[in-house]
């Protein structure tokens, strides 16, 4: 069977990265992590691909002469690699339209809140910071904007009275590490159809 090809955007740590990538090798998902996309080049993710043996690109942004450059590189490194699925695990840059229209619903984003609540760079200290008591993960198609595109997956996460934003990222990040593979399965098995601003899930 033809597995999907999975492109992974990372920008710092990499742990969903790990964790796709030993779901992967324990057939637990039915993809193949094919490269890694970095937008900084002290990303620990990139060590991750490398010790991995998957391909690894650092594109710091910086790099290019143009937004127009950067996205058409990225775009190019992704059909280069025959990548079916995008995943923006911890990726803190907006895709541009060169690679968005490439791969319409077909590429997802991780958000640290229940979005549309706490959307942006700081989803997990922003809510803590509202004093709201339940924040959460999402996984969603990723559109021309920050954490507004359709949402394929939730999960809430409660705000302890003794939460900092450390042991709040922790729980987050446990929820996150089973979300994104999960919504990548679901992908992968033909599951996700996308109506308008709903993503159906079949049974
Ligand atoms: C995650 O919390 C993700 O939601 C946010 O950045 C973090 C990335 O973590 N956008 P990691 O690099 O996968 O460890």
């Amino acid at each position: 069977m033809k597995l999907p090809k999975l492109g992974v955007l990372i920008s710092g740590s990499g742990s969903n990265l790990q964790v796709i990538i030993d779901q992967c090798a324990s057939v637990e998902l039915p993809a193949e992590v094919v490269v890694v996309i970095s937008s900084r080049n002290d990303a620990y993710g990139l060590k991750r691909a490398n010790r991995h043996g998957i391909r690894a690109f650092d594109l710091s942004r910086n790099l290019f002469s143009s937004k127009s450059n950067y996205n058409l590189t990225i775009l190019r490194i992704l059909q280069e690699c025959k990548v079916d699925l995008v995943i923006m695990a911890g990726y803190m840059r907006l895709l541009g339209a060169e690679v968005l229209d490439a791969y319409v619903n077909r590429i997802m984003n991780l958000h640290p809140a229940m979005l549309p609540s706490f959307p942006g760079a700081h989803g997990i200290r922003d809510a803590l910071e509202y004093g709201a008591k339940w924040t959460g993960v999402t996984v969603h198609f990723a559109d021309a904007d920050y954490d507004t595109g359709p949402i394929i997956l939730q999960e809430p996460v409660e705000i302890l009275s003794d939460d900092t934003e450390d042991t709040l990222a922790e729980r987050i990040h446990e929820v996150e590490h089973r979300l994104l593979p999960q919504a990548i399965k679901l992908y992968c098995e033909g599951k996700l159809r996308v109506v308008g601003r709903r993503v159906i899930i079949k049974d």
